[in-house]
C-alpha cells in the first residue's frame, strides 16, 4: 500500500509513526510533514488546502489511500476531490465535515438525532446576542460559528467575559467570518473526554478516549488552546459510559448523517462532558485529536493501516481495536507566549536524550529543520511528548523525565497534566 498522510502537526507524525508499523505497508508520504516525519516517510511539500495539487500528487505516485489529519482539508473538500479521481480516502466529504466546520450545524445534527447536549440558541446579530446574555444569565457559553482554530470558544464565568466575548467574534471580528455567528450555550459540568469512533459511513468501531488538558495554565486555568497535554482512558471512562457513548452520541450521528445523504467516514471525535447524568455531546471534530492522538495511538495494539483500509472500504463490521495494558500520557511543548504571539526559530537541543528514555516517544508538532541540521521551534504547540507506562503516574513520569532531558530556552510546558485523572 502507497499510503499519503496530509498534515504537519503532532497528530500527523503520531499517525505516521503508527502507520509505518504497518505490514501492509510499502511506501509512506505526508505532505508537507515535518522534521519528525521526515524519519519515517517522505514528506512532499504541499499545502494541505492544495486540493489540486494533492489529487495530481496522488495520481502520479500511485497513492492507495490518502489519511488526511487535519481538518482545514476536509472541510475544503478533499475527500470530495479526492473520490473524484478514484482515490481512497479515509477522511469526510466536504458535507459531512460540516460536523467540524460549523457549531450550529453540530447543534442541529444532535437536536435531530436526539443526542444529549447543553440547552442552546444561535444568533447571527450582536444585538439579539447580547439581549439574549442578559436574560440567560452567567455561567454559560458562547462558541464562534465556524472554525477558530480551537480558539473560538469562551466559557464565561461573568456575564461581563460574555458580553465581551460577543463583541469580539461578531463586532470585532476577531476570528474573521467564524465569528459572523454564535451558538450561546448553558455551561455543562463534569469531566471532559474525547471519544474517537472510527466510521465507514455506517459502522463505528470505538477507536479509543483520551482526557485532554485545552487551559494553557496549571490548574486548568488561563486562555483556551489546541490541548496542553492528554491522558489515555481516564478514570471517568469506565465502560459504560464509553458504551452510551457510543449508542447515544456516535452511533445516533452517523445515522442521522446517513439519512441526510452525507455518510461520515474516517475519524469521528466526540468532544463529552462526563457529567452525573451520563455522557452530554459538547462538539464533534471530523478528525482524530491533537495531542490525544499522539497519546491513543502508541496503546493500540492492532495494525492501524489495516482499520483505516476497512473504514475506507466499508468493512468495518469485523474490526476491532484492541489496546495495550498500561498508561499513556503527552505532554505538550509550547514557545513561549503561546496562545498568544510566540517566536519561532529558537533551536531545540538534547532530542536525541529525551527521547531515549524508555517508553517515551517525541513527536514534532511544529517544528522545521535548521540550515545546520538544528530542530528549531515553527509553531505554538512545538513537541508532543508521549510517554507509556505501567500505569498513568508511571506514562507521566517518563515524559517530564523527557522534557527535564531537553533543553529550548523558549520552552514551556505545563507540569501539571493529568492531575485530574491521578486525583481518581
Ligand atoms: P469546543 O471548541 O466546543 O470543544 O470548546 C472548547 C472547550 O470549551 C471545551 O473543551 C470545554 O472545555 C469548553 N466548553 C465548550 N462548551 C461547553 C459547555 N457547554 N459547558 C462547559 N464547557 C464547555
Ligand atoms: N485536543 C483537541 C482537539 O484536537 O481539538
Amino acid at each position: 500500500m502507497r499510503v499519503l498522510i496530509i498534515g504537519s502537526g503532532g497528530r500527523e507524525h503520531a499517525l505516521a509513526w503508527a502507520i509505518a508499523k504497518s505490514p501492509l505497508l510499502s511506501k509512506l508520504y505526508v505532505a508537507p510533514g515535518n522534521p519528525g516525519t521526515a524519519a519515517l516517510a517522505e514528506n512532499v511539500m504541499l499545502r494541505p488546502t492544495d486540493l489540486a495539487g494533492i489529487t495530481a500528487f496522488a495520481r502520479e505516485r500511485g497513492i492507495d489511500l490518502v489519511v488526511p489529519g487535519t481538518e482545514a482539508p476536509l472541510v475544503a473538500g478533499l475527500a470530495d476531490a479526492l473520490a473524484g479521481a478514484g482515490i481512497a480516502c479515509c477522511g469526510p466529504s466536504a458535507a459531512a465535515a460540516r460536523l467540524e466546520g460549523s457549531k450550529l450545524f453540530t447543534k442541529q445534527i444532535a437536536e435531530a438525532a436526539g443526542i444529549p447536549t447543553a440547552r442552546w440558541e444561535s444568533f447571527s446579530e450582536a444585538d439579539a446576542a447580547h439581549e439574549y446574555l442578559e436574560r440567560a444569565g452567567a455561567p454559560i457559553v458562547v462558541k464562534a460559528d465556524g472554525l477558530a482554530a480551537g480558539k473560538g470558544v469562551v466559557v464565561a464565568a461573568s456575564l461581563a467575559e460574555a458580553h465581551a466575548a460577543v463583541t469580539a467574534l461578531m463586532e470585532e471580528r476577531v476570528h474573521g467570518a467564524a465569528g459572523a455567528s454564535v451558538v450561546i450555550e448553558e455551561c455543562l459540568t463534569g469531566e471532559e473526554l474525547s471519544v474517537f469512533a472510527l466510521c465507514d459511513g455506517e459502522e463505528a468501531v470505538f477507536f479509543g478516549a483520551a482526557a485532554d488538558h485545552k487551559r494553557v495554565g496549571e490548574g486548568d486555568t488561563g486562555p483556551n488552546t489546541g490541548g496542553m497535554g492528554a491522558v489515555f482512558n481516564p478514570p471517568w471512562a469506565t465502560p459504560e459510559v464509553i458504551e452510551r457513548a457510543m449508542t447515544e452520541i456516535i452511533r445516533p450521528a452517523l445515522r442521522e448523517m446517513a439519512r441526510r445523504g452525507t455518510p461520515f467516514r474516517g475519524f469521528l471525535f466526540a468532544g463529552l462532558m462526563v457529567g452525573p447524568d451520563g455522557p452530554q455531546l459538547i462538539e464533534f471534530n471530523a478528525r482524530f485529536g491533537d495531542p490525544e492522538c499522539e497519546t491513543v495511538l502508541p496503546m493500540l495494539a492492532g495494525d492501524l493501516l489495516a482499520a483505516l483500509l476497512a473504514a475506507t472500504k466499508g468493512g468495518l463490521r469485523d474490526v476491532r481495536a484492541a489496546w495495550r495494558p498500561g498508561g499513556s500520557a503527552t505532554v505538550v511543548m509550547c514557545a513561549r507566549g503561546y496562545p498568544g504571539a510566540y517566536a519561532t526559530g529558537s533551536e531545540i537541543y538534547g532530542l536525541d536524550e529525551a527521547g531515549a528514555v524508555p517508553g517515551v516517544t517525541i513527536f514534532h508538532a511544529g517544528t522545521m529543520m535548521g540550515e545546520t541540521g538544528g530542530v528549531l521551534a515553527n509553531g505554538g504547540r512545538v513537541l508532543a511528548v508521549n510517554g507509556v507506562g505501567q500505569d498513568l503516574r508511571e506514562a507521566l513520569g517518563r515524559a517530564y523525565a523527557a522534557i527535564d532531558r531537553l533543553d529550548w530556552e523558549d520552552g514551556f510546558c505545563r507540569r501539571d497534566i493529568g492531575w485530574r485523572a491521578l486525583r481518581g
